[in-house]
């Protein structure tokens, strides 16, 4: 099959022109052949090909007419060839390079289509974290007391054996110094000979803040310290060697039995709900005398030991009450330590222990959960 291309292979004389009306037919053949080729080139290397095919020096189209139509164009003929020759080399120039442009601001267009930035798209979403559950049982205990008059401090976790136990009335070798069994610290060595080394241990309740509270304060105290303390307890459901307590200490002239329990009372009501009774039995602490330990009729069953379901609650196992924490009256011991006149002050304090109180009030069964920071179970208190 002839193409008007292949047919700028032969000379002029072999296709059988040889009147200037046939030639300009012939022109017209191949201009065509052009136009219709040059919308076939649609990118850059289809359009580098088309180029080389008609513009390339060896074996362009162009060349072949030059070689091929005009040199051996006989002398009748050689002007018009001449002249179809250049009008068909400007129209073959402008419009591959009108292509070229095209183009390029094509593939322009699509590469910024491409890199455009979607504004309207949904951004990175990145978590917000929220208050751990000890925290935010903290923050409620806080509100609760600090809304009648308590002031909320924060001692050290490392603490000397006088703090922890001694200025508490809990000498050397008293036994309920077995049940704070404690983490003691191994201080370096010091260069310095003169200084004593005084023991240190991870304190084993918040209560030595009582101390540390009434030597830098006279009366009226009332305070509450929210804090982390440790025990050496093997870790089970209810167990952990580190643990979180509020300490609670009012201080002042004529503070009685009646303001404690009343207190107390009030805290509980706040925080359980007003339905709720409470109740003390008497108990035993070093630091406090009478001692008592507190007990909540359990806020799930209402009191009655006996779930919705008519079988025993699981919560209060039947017993319609809940053991909360140990308080009591400061022993007029403990003043002794502070440089307090026990004639003329009197006051109490409480020691609550936060994840148990979290456990009862979330319905949590394990305190481990606490501290393993698994996202499941932190994204359930927001
Ligand atoms: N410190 C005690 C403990 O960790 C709890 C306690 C009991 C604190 C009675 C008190 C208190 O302030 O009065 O076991």
């Amino acid at each position: 099959m002839t193409t008007p291309e292949s047919k700028t292979t032969l000379p002029l004389v072999h296709l059988g022109i040889t009147t200037p009306e046939e030639l300009s037919a012939l022109f017209a053949d191949l201009r065509g052949r052009f136009d219709a080729d040059c919308a076939c080139a649609h990118d850059e290397s289809s359009w580098k090909q088309f180029r080389d095919a008609w513009l390339g020096r060896k074996s362009g189209v162009l060349t072949l007419v030059t070689d091929n139509w005009l040199k051996p164009a006989t002398a009748e003929l050689k002007r018009a060839v001449g002249a179809g020759l250049n009008e068909l080399r400007a129209h073959v120039e402008s419009q591959i390079e009108a292509r070229r442009v095209a183009i390029e601001s094509g593939t322009e267009a699509s590469a910024l289509r491409r890199e455009r930035v979607d504004l309207s798209l949904p951004g990175v979403h990145r978590p917000v974290g929220s208050h751990h559950l000890i925290r935010q049982v903290f923050q409620e205990i806080e509100d609760i007391f600090v809304s009648i008059g308590f002031s909320v401090v924060e001692g050290p976790e490392i603490e000397t054996p006088y703090y922890n136990f001694e200025a508490l009335n809990i000498p050397e070798f008293h036994p309920v110094r077995d049940d704070m069994d404690t983490f003691y610290l191994e201080l370096p060595s010091s260069s310095d000979k003169n200084t004593a080394k005084t023991p240190l241990l991870l304190r084993t309740h918040t209560s030595p803040m009582q101390i540390r509270t009434m030597e830098k304060q006279k009366p009226p105290v009332r305070v509450i310290v929210p804090g982390k303390v440790y025990r050496r307890d093997n870790p089970d459901a209810t167990h952990s060697f580190a643990f979180h307590q509020i300490e609670g200490l009012a201080v002042d002239t004529d503070i009685t039995f009646c303001d404690f329990t009343g207190t107390i009372e009030y805290f509980v009501k706040q925080f359980f709900g007003p339905s709720v009774k409470t109740r003390f039995r008497p108990s035993y602490f070093p630091f406090t005398e009478p001692s008592v330990e507190f007990d909540v009729s359990c806020p799930f069953c209402g009191g009655t030991g006996t779930a919705a379901s008519g079988g025993t609650c699981s919560k209060c196992k039947g017993a319609a009450w809940i053991e909360l924490f140990g308080a009591g009256m400061v022993d007029p011991a403990v003043y002794g330590f502070v440089n307090y006149d026990a004639k003329k002050v009197s006051g109490f304090a409480f020691g609550i222990g936060i994840d148990r109180l979290a456990m009862l009030k979330y319905g949590i069964d394990d305190i481990q959960v606490f501290f393993q920071n698994d996202v499941r179970f932190l994204r359930q208190f927001p």
